[in-house]
């Protein structure tokens, strides 16, 4: 992790007023291991109906892929579990596939490598350690590419950092390539806002962490039992909001002293945003962005969905 970036981030945030934190910062190993034990909590629905949509429809999805050779993107693929069946449908369908997942943990994506060698040896995997905003691609000349960006990952992102990413997108994705987007959809709002509020408080541990984080990295002194994690669901901006509030009033130090932040009693910070879609609003999504949404694939409840965007 790059210190002075995540210095800079915390004091921004917390200096904003509202405060904020960027989510971003809860994936360290702890993290990472907090998340992984969430994808298993029968609350957090998102990973079992993202896996059931992908393993009912790889074979629907490779079938109209037959036209050409490709090159698969995975960005932000973590340990790329979501993505074996499809992957494994493809080689079967067809057998000039690469694979290149691309995540910022060079460690995950070791893993992720060596998975896939035991378990698809026949698939090219390529794997590449980044930060996808700063993903550069060499032309392809005789392969198409498909881009997917899984698990609802696009819900974290802020009105801000959606046009950037869809402006990224412009700019990495040439006419004929295709991109899978998998997104939460809107459904009972007391279903989504267990998801985020685990009678477990695993999501209370997973949130804490970020505070953790800048303790030991960055020198903070922040008592972590003075916070309580709180969530919400707002069904009018298809939001859950995930928050960490002071329930003391407090000065707190980063940096052993050279900077101080100071918390009310009962103020908040905003650290997480998970935004919820409906079908509908993706298939216009992606008309303002210059794709075509090609087809969409849910689960059985109808949790959750995986759309395809063909770049026009
Ligand atoms: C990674 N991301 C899509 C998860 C989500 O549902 O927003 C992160 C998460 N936060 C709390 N629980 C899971």
């Amino acid at each position: 992790m790059n210190k002075p970036s995540f210095l800079k981030d915390v004091l921004d945030g917390l200096n904003s007023n509202p405060k904020t934190l960027p989510a971003k910062y809860f994936y360290n190993e702890k993290g990472d291991q907090l998340f992984q034990q969430i994808m298993k909590l029968d609350s957090y629905y998102l990973s079992r109906a993202e896996a059931e949509v992908l393993s009912t429809y790889s074979k629907a999805i490779a079938s109209k892929m037959q036209d050409s050779s490709w090159e698969i993107i995975e960005l932000g693929a973590g340990d790329g579990s979501k993505t074996q069946t499809l992957l494994k449908v493809l080689l079967e369908q067809q057998s000039d596939v690469i694979y290149r997942p691309v995540d910022i943990s060079a460690a995950v994506l070791d893993q992720l490598k060596k998975r896939l060698a035991k378990n698809l040896p026949q698939l090219p995997c390529d794997p590449i350690a980044s930060d996808y905003f700063s993903l550069k691609l060499e032309p392809s000349s005789q392969q198409k590419r498909l881009f997917l960006f899984l698990g609802s990952n696009l819900g974290n992102y802020t009105q801000k950092g959606i046009l950037a990413f869809f402006s990224l997108l412009n700019e990495l994705l040439k006419k004929g390539d295709q991109l899978i987007l998998g997104l939460d959809l809107i459904k009972d709002p007391n279903r989504i806002l267990n998801a985020y509020n685990d009678k477990e408080k695993v999501t209370a541990e997973f949130n804490f962490n970020l505070l953790r984080r800048i303790n030991e990295e960055l020198g903070g002194n922040f008592d972590i039992s003075l916070f309580q994690h709180w969530a919400t669901y707002e069904p009018v901006l298809q939001e859950a909001r995930s928050y960490l509030i002071s329930k003391e009033e407090r000065t707190y130090e980063i940096d052993k002293g050279k900077y101080t932040v100071h918390f009310n009693a009962w103020e908040a910070i905003h650290v997480e945003t998970s935004k919820k879609y409906s079908a509908r609003q993706l298939a216009d999504l992606a008309k303002e962005n210059g794709f075509e949404q090609t087809a969409e694939y849910q689960d059985k409840k109808g949790d959750f969905i995986d759309v395809v965007w063909a770049k026009l």
